[in-house]
């Protein structure tokens, strides 16, 4: 299993915090976002993982090098246009022919063995597995329609949400989510969706599973969430 980590976007939700600073690497209970993401792939006992890198992101290998420091193999890869997560994710193409894990370089995740039991999960056969999360506000996500963790369907940012469970930002692939990412079309914005590209493997039949979590989840966007991260961390570490 080898992991990918998108880390391309331009963060400018957070406006003046990643003027200087690219949003993964702003901390978070005492240390950056991304670390947090790499300790996910750690007890998930995935340790070769590529990184996906955009311009003005290179801090972000500055500060990872080859990953040897957190006992981790790290290369990078590049993502030329802001294009979506889906564009991000194909940048992994040529260099990935087994199934792949993919956790958001701005999503925290706990328990961190979280991305260990989705893996596990995948192991059951699927050709995707996704992470599903209760939110009050499901109209900002993908959300998941499902019957006992199969999937039966999917839609990104909808008006009038069928349910409350929202895509979480960690995935479990087969590689051949890459030939339905070369089939998607990109959305209002240009950006090419993830979540459109699985729709396209569960409208051809094949196996799409959910897992649930209950956990705690930050989503790293917008200066409420990352407000809320540090405050939440502190507290509990406090
Ligand atoms: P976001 O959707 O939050 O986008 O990406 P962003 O560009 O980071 O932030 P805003 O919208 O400008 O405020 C979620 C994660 O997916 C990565 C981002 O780096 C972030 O970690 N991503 C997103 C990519 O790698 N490539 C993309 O084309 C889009």
């Amino acid at each position: 299993m080898i992991g990918l980590i998108p880390a391309a976007g331009l963060g400018t939700r957070l406006a003046e915090l990643t003027k200087d600073t690219p949003k993964e690497l702003l901390p978070v209970g005492g240390k950056p976002i991304i670390e947090h993401v790499l300790d996910q792939f750690k007890e998930a006992g995935v340790s070769k993982i590529f990184v996906i890198l955009g311009a003005g992101k290179s801090a972000i290998m500055e500060h990872l090098g080859n990953g040897s420091k957190f006992g981790l193999e790290i290369g990078y890869l590049f993502q030329e246009e802001k294009n979506g997560l889906a564009k991000a994710i194909y940048t992994g193409k040529e260099f990935i022919q087994e199934d792949f894990a993919v956790v958001l370089g701005d999503n925290l995740l706990f328990p961190k063995p979280l991305l260990k039991d989705v893996v596990a999960e995948h192991a059951n056969g699927s050709d995707v597995t996704l992470v599903g999360h209760e939110v009050d506000d499901p109209t900002r996500f993908g959300v998941i329609e499902s019957i006992e963790g199969k999937v039966t369907g999917l839609e990104e940012k909808p008006a009038e949400p069928k349910t409350k469970n929202a895509i979480v930002g960690m995935y479990v692939f087969k590689p051949s989510i890459f030939d339905a990412i070369e089939r998607t079309e990109p959305g209002a914005k240009g950006e090419y969706q993830i979540t459109d590209s699985i729709k396209l493997m569960l409208n051809e039949g094949k196996s799409i599973r959910v897992v649930k979590h209950e956990g705690k989840w930050y989503d790293i966007g917008t200066k409420e969430s990352y407000t809320a991260a540090n405050t939440e961390l502190e507290a509990k570490n406090g």
